[in-house]
């Protein structure tokens, strides 16, 4: 199994190469960084992925990454072994992604006009920290505990560094936290607290606090943001439940919303590895949902009309927008504060998944989103408000005809409610669609 995984820059004209157990978040020309597999990989493994639902004891059989293991394989393990695996595997007690999958929600079908049985919700905030982040730090503490690192950090708008100080604190590793002040959920905040991390205020955005901590890090800390190539591997598994539980049938459309645009890329990098292995022979479109107040995904792909164009993309044109934002002091602002981010770290590998799976960027407001996410939890389904941008922006593709009635949709439920206030204000607030305030008696 040695050597069939590298570090490769996504810069088709650099494309400079680096070993697994090297710690770099660029290519030494600043560019972006894969995980690459190096030899195509039987899909006769579904079988196996499936047995593993019996776990037999094996946590890594229970968890919902490491159940996929073989297509996460930075670590180039080849066992079975519970032992073996425990040396090298991080996992919070099988619990990352365990929960997770595709659950049919028949009044938010209704909402966005839908059928029922072809709208599809995967609720991430099943995940033991309550977002998705926890199937990529499972396996970036996976890279860390592979290169003996003592301490990591990031920059987060809250459910990161939930998730990182989660995992921290269960491997015995510090974590340090920035955090863009008085722009973080309640809950989020409780959370890194209580999880142990240290937490360092930042003045500004969650753009300010990443080009901070990405500071910091030099100084010897491992950053578990998700310009980390391998958390980004366990977020492909989120794709992988998706469709294992429609038997590896592949739906139309993924929808995710888009912040850092971290997980749109591992998603659409886990369709384009299971495409060229020949796992799934239709590439489902993919699009991402930004909120209105944070929409430079959104600007830069339909306005300014930036294509990936088989890696020639135009940087130059991405700067250019970010000096345009900073000279007019443009800042991303929605209540959704887990999506309100700026300068989404990730945006060329989302333009590049954008072209693989012909997919599409939209936009929604607050006021949709809230409306979204109050329609998922009619369901029985807890979601936060930036997970509403999901239905919210399926509904709009659909009064668009860009989303067919009868095209099967996933849509990716985020996280979970980290901010009790927000699903309080918005049910005792008459003027809302699906408002419940209660009654006196
Ligand atoms: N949904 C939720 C609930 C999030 O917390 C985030 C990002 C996103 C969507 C966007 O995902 O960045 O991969 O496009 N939260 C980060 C954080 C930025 O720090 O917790 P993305």
């Amino acid at each position: 199994m040695k050597g069939e995984a590298l570090q490769r820059c996504i810069n088709v004209r650099c494309s400079l190469e680096y070993p697994v157990n090297e710690y770099r978040i660029r290519c030494e020309n600043n560019h972006l960084l894969d995980i690459v597999y190096t030899r195509s990989i039987n899909s006769s493994l579904k079988e196996k992925f499936y047995a593993r639902r019996n776990p037999e004891g094996n946590i890594y059989n229970e968890s919902g990454v490491w159940r996929f293991r073989e297509l996460i394989n930075f670590s180039q393990i080849d066992t079975d072994s519970y032992e073996e695996c425990s040396k090298i595997l991080v996992s919070l007690d099988g619990a990352e992604g365990r929960l997770s999958k595709p659950y049919k929600m028949s009044k938010v079908a209704d909402y966005v006009g839908m059928l029922h049985d072809y709208l599809l919700l995967q609720p991430e905030g099943y995940n033991p920290s309550g977002s998705f982040k926890d199937n990529g730090m499972a396996t970036a503490l996976t890279h860390a505990k592979m290169l003996n690192v003592k301490k990591i950090i990031c920059a987060s708008t809250g459910n990161t560094s939930a998730s990182a100080a989660m995992y921290a604190s269960n491997e015995d590793v510090e974590c340090d936290v920035y955090i863009p002040k008085g722009e973080v959920a309640p809950g989020k905040l409780a959370q890194a607290f209580q999880f142990g991390a240290n937490i360092i205020e930042v003045e500004g955005n969650f753009d300010d606090a990443l080009a901070t901590s990405l500071k910091e890090s030099y100084k010897g800390a491992y950053t578990v943001n998700s310009l980390n190539p391998f958390r980004l591997e366990g977020q492909k598994t989120i794709v992988y439940r998706a469709l294992e539980a429609l038997d590896w049938e592949v739906p139309d459309w993924f929808v995710y919303p888009g912040g850092a645009l971290g997980n749109s890329s591992s998603a659409t990098k886990a369709l384009m590895e299971l495409y060229s292995w020949g796992w799934i022979k239709k590439i489902p479109r993919v699009a991402i949902i930004n909120a209105a107040g944070a929409d430079t995904l959104y600007k830069i792909y339909n306005e300014v009309g930036l294509r990936w164009n088989k890696g020639s993309v135009d940087e130059n044109t991405i700067i250019e927008y970010y000096n345009y934002m900073d000279k007019n002091n443009l800042k991303p602002k929605t209540e959704a504060t887990a999506i309100q981010i700026g300068r989404p770290s990730n945006i060329l590998k989302a333009l590049r998944g954008l072209e693989f799976t012909n997919g599409v960027v939209e936009r929604v407001e607050d006021k949709e989103m809230y409306d979204g996410m109050a329609v998922v939890g009619l369901n029985g389904f807890d979601c936060e408000l930036a997970s509403g941008a999901v239905p919210a922006g399926i509904k709009k593709l659909r009064e668009k005809e860009i989303i067919k009635k009868d095209d099967i949709v996933i849509g990716i439920l985020t996280g979970r409610q980290k901010d009790p206030m927000i699903p309080v204000k918005y049910h005792t607030d008459t003027r809302n669609r699906f408002a419940r305030p209660p009654k006196r008696y």
